[in-house]
């Protein structure tokens, strides 16, 4: 499964990026106005950062907007994916930006339904949110689920990229269902790493190690 940090805070986007398991990024209008920086500024610097897919997202509601917006925003690195929202417009454009050989994730999919039209569409990536789902009284991993069945009754090759994700559990069940994308705030990515055994144990060996009076 590959990861992606869902930020558009440099910093923290250059830190993951240093422990080689970091597969790409995606941000929203959202993570932009917390980032405090101009748009099409940090999304340069984003793309410079990592080799993967950046998803940078376009704000027009209309297909001939929209297309404006993309082609600014394709401009600026290879590794750009345009970020689109499931509406007829959005997939309008997606179908016409990955037939021109663009990557396109579509975002805001809340059900099974607009999952298969993002993939008809030739979305390169589906964006189904798991942590606004469980909020609204959904079960988030059942969509996930039943977007994992319907690709693979067809061999749709949309990737299904886990959004909205909330903790380490969300991650687990991603991988457990075979998502092809869990896109995680950077919190989530370092507590994956965590146990209290592993801690417990590397301090019990180091206290052991410094009885033996030995250094490597
Ligand atoms: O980038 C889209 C998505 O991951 C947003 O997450 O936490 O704002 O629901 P959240």
């Amino acid at each position: 499964m590959k990861f992606f940090v869902d930020t558009a805070d440099t910093a923290e986007i250059a830190e993951l990026a240093e422990t080689g398991l970091l597969d790409g990024v995606t941000t929203n209008p959202s993570l932009i106005h917390k980032s405090g920086r101009d748009f099409m500024e940090v999304t340069k610097e984003i793309c410079g950062l990592v080799d993967g897919p950046v998803s940078a997202e376009v704000v027009a509601l209309d297909h001939a907007g929209m297309m404006r917006e993309a082609e600014i925003l394709r401009k600026i690195a290879d590794n750009v994916c345009i970020k689109v929202p499931l509406t007829i417009d959005g997939l309008k454009t997606c179908k016409k930006l990955t037939g021109d050989g663009s990557m396109v994730n579509v975002t805001l999919c809340f059900s099974a339904n607009q999952a298969l039209l993002a993939a008809k569409a030739g979305a390169t990536f589906v964006s189904p949110f798991v942590g606004r789902h469980d909020d609204n009284g959904f079960d988030g991993m059942e969509l996930i689920e039943d977007i994992r069945l319907i690709y693979d009754n067809y061999d749709f090759s949309t990737e299904i990229l886990v959004a909205s994700i909330r903790h380490p559990v969300h991650v687990l069940e991603s991988a457990r269902i075979g998502a092809d994308v869990a896109t995680m705030p950077p919190a989530v990515i370092r507590n994956l790493f965590k146990h209290v055994l592993t801690e417990k144990g590397i301090e019990a060996f180091l206290a052991d190690w410094e009885k033996t009076g030995q250094s490597i």
